[in-house]
């Protein structure tokens, strides 16, 4: 069976995760590196990735690493590559590039080169050329080129993956959905103790955390893969790893999900973004202040992401807020793990307990802290 080099870029402080969760799939050589994961892995591996995966971004199969010295160099280098073994002629593609202290400094000149190396490719072979769709592209390619060495890889996730699909009403600032799977991960959570998120806005933690302790793929729930347009696409493959793991599935969350927010309107959001991943009957959603919350059976995880002023509200009415979570949580939630994401490292000084742990994520480009305090 023939082997490919894959890499999946993951947010920074999520790799280690992705790395972990690539292993749990069988991928081969599983390497951490900046900004994501390297492996090994037959095509199978790949399916497995996309359908699997619930901290990674995309899956990119690598197809050839060069030195580079000049344009020339790259378009050559592109041009060999035999693109119409990989994609029909009706196949629409658009070529993404990502450049870093290279010999070629412009990103959108180093797509440009790619594109017309594909497109000499299939007018010299099949005497036509496949159409650009930039917006939404059947196949994207994607050149990363670093000093003076480049990589080609095939995407084969197309919409990141964190677009899972269940997501179409949004809170004022919602998680990214890989970040929230990591962060239930960085706790430990595996769906056996009980959860709350206390202020779950669009549902992103709950609905997460009952993928998770439900073990559904967050990649049955959507329809949509650029490998499924690959001419290689094995479709009784694919059908046969989406049955098996469809027969994985846990009927019903094994511990109870709760999501609460003061604000109803976030909730009715949450609640059609849980029917739409199909987990609305393990989550309790409840209108409540932070400071109504109660726990829900012992030694579980409380989970937040409270307002931080970035977005919402403003640094000075916010402290009080953060005063208050500090206290609710040594007051009631003795036995419990707690965890707080925030962007404001002064907002969260005003929690008055001392983290047990500290780690460093990124929703976006805002560097956030994600504070453990062992109640
Ligand atoms: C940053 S958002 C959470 C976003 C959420 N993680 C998501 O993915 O959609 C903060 C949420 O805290 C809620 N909130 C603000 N003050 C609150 C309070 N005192 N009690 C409960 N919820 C509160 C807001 O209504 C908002 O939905």
């Amino acid at each position: 069976m023939e082997e490919y080099q894959y890499f999946v870029p993951a947010a920074r402080g999520l790799e280690s995760l992705a790395a972990g969760e690539l292993k749990s799939i069988g991928a081969r050589d599983v390497q951490v590196q900046t900004g994501g994961v390297a492996f090994r892995g037959p095509l199978e591996t790949g399916y497995r990735a996309n359908l699997w995966l619930r901290t990674g971004v995309r899956v990119l199969l690598l197809l050839r690493e060069f030195h580079l010295s000049n344009a020339d160099d790259l378009y050559h280098q592109a041009l060999d590559i035999p693109w119409e073994t990989w994609f029909d002629l009706n196949k629409t593609f658009a070529v993404h590039a990502n450049v870093r202290d290279s010999v070629l400094r412009h990103s959108h000149y180093v797509a440009l080169k790619v594109k017309d190396a594909v497109a000499d490719r299939f007018r010299r072979v099949c005497k036509q050329r496949p159409n650009v769709n930039t917006a939404s592209p059947d196949i994207s390619i994607n050149v990363y080129l670093k000093a003076n060495w480049g990589q080609l890889y095939l995407d084969m996730s197309g919409e990141s993956l964190h677009r899972r699909g269940y997501r179409s009403e949004k809170g004022a600032a919602p998680l990214n959905e890989a970040l929230a799977a990591g962060m239930l991960m960085l706790a430990g959570y595996t769906g056996k103790q009980p959860l709350i998120d206390p202020m779950c806005g669009s549902g992103t933690l709950p609905i997460e955390a009952a993928l998770i302790a439900r073990q559904i793929a967050p990649g049955l729930l959507r329809s949509n893969f650029a490998f499924q347009h690959w001419r290689n696409f094995d479709g009784r493959l694919w059908q046969s790893i989406t049955e098996e793991a469809r027969r994985r599935q846990l009927s019903a969350a094994p511990a109870p999900i709760l999501g609460s927010d003061i604000d109803h309107q976030v909730l009715e959001a949450a609640r059609a973004n849980a029917e739409r991943a199909g987990v609305l009957q393990d989550i309790q959603f409840e209108k409540h202040a932070f400071h109504e919350i109660r726990p829900v059976g012992a030694r579980g995880i409380l989970i937040c992401n409270p307002p931080y002023g970035e977005r919402l509200g403003s640094q000075a009415s916010l402290a009080d807020l953060y005063k208050t979570i500090g206290s609710v949580l040594k007051r009631r939630f003795k036995g419990y793990t707690a965890y707080i994401f925030t962007g404001s490292r002064q907002l969260a000084r005003h929690i008055g307990l001392k983290p047990t742990r500290r780690f460093v994520l990124y929703n976006g480009p805002i560097e956030c802290r994600y504070l453990r305090f062992t109640l």
